[in-house]
């Protein structure tokens, strides 16, 4: 072990479902220097992430800004806010992160009733519509895309049932923010959180949420603010207390409030970062961007298949930055092809979770990654260690087809 080596970590192609490489713009703004918290150059840059959120999220909801901690930082402010103990919880699953969703609900007390769906496939909205009637939860939270099995929810529509029954709904948009239209206002999310590794292209560390006027109302209802910094006049609500202190969005929200009022120390690096992210994605513009993820997903799809591959799940509901392939039986698990991609091609693929771990390869397009030569590296790479690994592919299939339709486009 050499302790006191320089960190030099090596050169790769992030192109499983997450961490991706970092917009190097990013990666500058993060070694800007230092700012106090309440100097006024720093909470203008605050106000500045708001605003710059507001946009990606397409929302005009004022309480926009970012929990500190990774995606999942994000998913547990929102539903331990959100969810007191007792509170009924609809949590529909179609894989693993529905799981990740129905383990945090549980945590704060919820009492929470689940739907599964075969991973691969999504659910129709009429069968979610159905147990929002049968169970009338106060919360529904729902995974936008399912990084684990590849899938995108549509959600057009369930923000709207969801307000027929008085239930708030609360998506995680991890993996679909600036990869696919994440509509907050026009789909009527109450609550949602997502993480700046996969889409937007930044470090993890930060999860950016956007909370709307009814899932404020219930934060308000319960809202505590800790010792030492109570305003004057302060009354406690009578509501329960948000179980976490770090991710009381309550709180969070007098921080982020021009009443600035005292709660953690903003990680510094990371809102550079997230205010970068934010300036790349939509310099851009959205649609540009997602329609430059739909053309790399299409491009490496047609490569895969004509490299004899076949691919996981609904073709219908794919999303439109991370691919599932199945793997081939000549290549066992695929750990070999997995391994020999990255140590002889520096290219990270993954494999998935559960019923899908050693069955699929998840190959991710997102962010700064998502663009044709490195689509086309991936293509020629993955022929190359396939044939090593027994799998007979046609000379040049891949890549041929891949490169077939960033022509066309
Ligand atoms: C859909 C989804 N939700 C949540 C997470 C958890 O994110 P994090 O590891 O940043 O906490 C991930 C990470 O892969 C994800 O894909």
């Amino acid at each position: 072990m050499d302790l006191y080596g320089e960190l030099d970590p090596g050169s790769r192609l992030l192109m499983g479902p997450g961490p991706v490489d970092v917009y190097p713009r990013v990666l500058r703004a993060m070694s800007a220097p230092m700012l106090g918290q309440f100097d006024p150059e720093f909470t203008e840059y605050m106000s500045q992430v708001m605003a710059l959120y507001r946009q990606v999220y397409r929302t005009e909801n004022q309480w926009t800004f970012l929990v500190n901690g990774t995606a999942r930082a994000g998913i547990e402010a929102c539903l331990g806010s959100l969810i007191a103990p007792g509170d009924k919880v609809l949590v529909p699953r179609f894989g693993r992160f529905g799981y990740l969703l129905e383990e945090i609900c549980r945590r704060v007390g919820g009492v929470v009733v689940t739907r599964d769906q075969e991973w691969g496939q999504v659910f129709d909205l009429a069968d979610i519509a159905a147990s929002i009637a049968e169970h009338k939860p106060k919360v529904v939270a729902m995974v936008h895309g399912d990084t684990s099995t590849t899938m995108a929810q549509p959600l057009e529509g369930l923000g709207a049932v969801c307000r027929e029954h008085d239930a708030l709904l609360y998506v995680d948009a991890t993996a679909t923010l600036g990869g696919m239209p994440v509509e907050v206002d026009a789909w009527q999310l109450d609550a949602v959180s997502a993480g700046f590794q996969k889409c937007m292209s930044g470090p993890p560390g930060s999860s950016p949420v956007t909370i709307g006027e009814r899932a404020v109302a219930v934060i308000l209802e319960r809202k505590h603010i800790e010792g030492g910094i109570q305003p004057d006049g302060y009354v406690a609500t009578n509501g329960p207390a948000i179980s976490s202190n770090y991710l009381d969005l309550g709180m969070l929200m007098d921080y982020w409030s021009p009443l600035r009022l005292n709660h953690h120390t903003e990680a510094t690096s990371m809102l550079y970062a997230a205010r970068e992210c934010a300036r790349v994605v939509l310099q851009e513009g959205l649609d540009t961007g997602f329609a430059r993820h739909d053309l790399a997903s299409r491009a490496l799809r047609a490569g895969l298949r004509a490299m004899g591959l076949q691919l996981f799940g609904d073709p219908v509901h794919r999303m439109a930055n991370v691919t599932g392939v199945l793997i081939p039986e000549v290549c066992g698990n695929g750990e070999q092809v997995r391994s020999q991609l990255l140590g002889d091609f520096g290219i990270e693929i993954g494999t998935s979770f559960g019923p899908l771990a050693g069955t699929i390869w998840r190959i991710g397009t997102m962010g700064h990654v998502c663009r044709k030569p490195n689509v086309l590296r991936c293509m020629n790479a993955l022929e190359a260690v396939l044939r090593r690994n027994g799998f007979d592919t046609p000379a040049n299939a891949g890549i041929d087809a891949a490169y077939e339709v960033y022509s066309e486009s």
